[in-house]
């Protein structure tokens, strides 16, 4: 089985998680940054990262995950600043999902990342009282994503892999 674990990160916290998934497989594999990624024809299997950016994948993510992804085996996984129970984050990920209705989606994995300090200053700084309930929901996300969660993004990558062996076999 060949797998391709590719990722947009903007400030490393994808990255890490794409590296943890990367090296909880133990195929035949390559992690590349989305921007080298030219097509998956050649693999069995893609994991695709990214954050979440107002509500939704960066713009150059949806356009991938619309036009690249159709009749493939995919999991997504992503990053986002609120924490994993906060009530949008199950929207946002159905939005995106259905961005790549076309694809067979095998799994999906999302955890909290640290967001950057210019960011959080910029949304505690803001005058709308939503922007900064939004800086305080995310102030728990420091230090995210830790070895539990990149421990977490391991097993979820073992188990999609057995899961698509067991489907094959
Ligand atoms: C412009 C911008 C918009 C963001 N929008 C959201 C959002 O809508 N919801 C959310 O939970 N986090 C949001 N975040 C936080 C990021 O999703 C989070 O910090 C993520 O872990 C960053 O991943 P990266 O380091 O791989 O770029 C936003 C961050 C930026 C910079």
């Amino acid at each position: 089985m060949k797998v391709l674990v590719t990722y947009v990160s903007q400030t490393g916290n994808t990255k890490k998680v794409a590296e943890a998934i990367y090296d909880g497989i133990d195929e035949d594999k390559q992690i590349m940054d989305m921007g080298e990624a030219t097509g998956l024809d050649e693999y069995d299997l893609t994991f695709i990262g990214f954050p979440i950016v107002q509500f939704n994948a960066p713009e150059d993510v949806q356009k991938f995950l619309t036009t690249s992804t159709a009749g493939k085996d995919i999991a997504l996984f992503m990053t986002h600043g609120a924490p994993e129970d906060a009530g949008p984050v199950s929207d946002w990920i159905s939005t995106i999902r259905n961005l790549a209705k076309g694809a067979n989606i095998v799994g999906t994995f999302n955890c909290q990342g640290e967001v950057s300090q210019k960011i959080m200053d910029m949304l505690k700084s803001s005058s709308d009282p939503q922007m900064q309930a939004f800086a305080d929901m995310c102030a728990s996300g420091k230090g995210q994503p830790d070895e539990a969660k990149l421990q977490k993004a391991r097993v979820f990558a073992k188990d999609i892999i057995s899961q698509k062996k067991a489907w094959t076999e």
